[in-house]
């Protein structure tokens, strides 16, 4: 908001809110190359980062409320339930740092019980949707008197490697939501080699992750009968065509999710309704689709506790702990750097 071009870009943004915006030619010129290269390739895709400009946050949002899409009700079930237990592994005061913070709904069942056991605490967001990341920090040091905030709006990698994000205190970082199933599981290990790196040992990881099961219930978690979901992928297209002057039509691409049993993947596509031609004005190309081709958005992949074990063992990390919902439908594990 007020002068981001700080040479460092942080920002005061109130008396306990600090702000980090990415220097603005990472953010644009990115999009652009990777509509471009996605639109380009013999599999047609978009990257799942790029769902949340503001409308596709709120629709995400929105999904969270949908019966079908269970997984925000499970795992907040967990961290109700087992938010004390969990921080009261840790001896000492700790710094909260969270991957992917959205509107922090869920971060607030344990920054209230952190607040109950030390008298002020540094909570870390790091979200690539500005938007949602300024309204929901606003609101925490609202709410929250002894909280801290200082916000990352920038890619986990780059705010990783970037040194920026040197505590002192013990740090817990949060990867909730299953959002790591939205990585390749090369890219997820490589992620977790990233925290683990840049954390100390004995800091942890609260992981949250989405359980395999039937595959009835999987896709109807990811194309909900009300459309919330395919409208939240449609504005994939909607967003190349207010940001980059592209003319698709909505209304030309169905929302299809399919889950791969074999692979423990939910996979959601845009399938082209008709063969078509779509000129993207700002890359001055066109993206042609035969009918029925398909563009890839997003892959959610679907661990076993077994997955998690493996995953956290090649990336420098150990379980410690898994909980579970009483439906037995999604996991939290802790994660301690050895
Ligand atoms: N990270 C969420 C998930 O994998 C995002 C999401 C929910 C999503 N529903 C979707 C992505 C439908 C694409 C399509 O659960």
């Amino acid at each position: 908001m007020r002068s981001l071009s700080l040479p460092n870009q942080l920002t005061p943004i109130g008396e306990r809110l600090l702000l980090y915006r990415a220097p603005a030619p990472r953010q644009t010129a990115s999009f652009g190359d990777d509509v471009r290269a996605g639109l380009s390739a013999l599999q047609k895709r978009v990257s799942p980062r790029y769902f949340y400009d503001e409308l596709g946050s709120a629709l995400f949002e929105a999904i969270c409320f949908l019966p079908e899409y269970y997984l925000t009700r499970a795992e907040t079930e967990i961290l109700e339930r087992f938010a004390g237990t969990i921080l009261a592994r840790f001896k000492g005061p700790i710094d909260l740092i969270e991957f992917g913070s959205g509107s922090a709904r869920k971060t607030r069942i344990l920054i209230g019980a952190l607040l109950e056991r030390q008298v002020q605490a540094n909570y870390h967001p790091i979200d690539i949707s500005p938007s949602a990341l300024i309204d929901s920090s606003m609101a925490l040091v609202a709410e929250y008197e002894r909280l801290h905030v200082t916000a990352y709006a920038d890619d986990y990698f780059e705010v990783l490697s970037s040194a920026r994000l040197s505590t002192s205190d013990r740090v817990l970082a949060l990867f909730l939501g299953s959002n790591i199933g939205n990585y390749e599981p090369h890219e997820a290990e490589a992620l977790l080699c990233a925290m683990s790196a840049a954390f100390k040992p004995g800091d942890a990881l609260l992981l949250g992750t989405d359980l395999k099961k039937s595959s009835k219930v999987l896709e109807l978690a990811y194309n909900d009968p009300t459309g919330v979901t395919a409208a939240f992928d449609k504005n994939l297209l909607g967003r190349i065509n207010r940001e980059l002057g592209g003319h698709f039509d909505l209304d030309a691409f169905d929302h299809v999710a399919r889950y791969d049993v074999v692979r423990g993947v939910v996979e959601s596509f845009l399938v082209a309704r008709r063969g078509q031609t779509v000129p993207i004005d700002a890359l001055g190309m066109e993206a042609r689709f035969v009918a029925s081709e398909t563009i890839h958005t997003e892959s959610s992949y679907k661990f076993a506790a077994d997955d998690v074990i493996r995953l956290a063992a090649r990336s420098g990390f150990r379980v410690e702990q898994r909980w579970t919902d009483s439906e037995e439908r999604f996991a939290v594990s802790l994660l301690v750097i050895e």
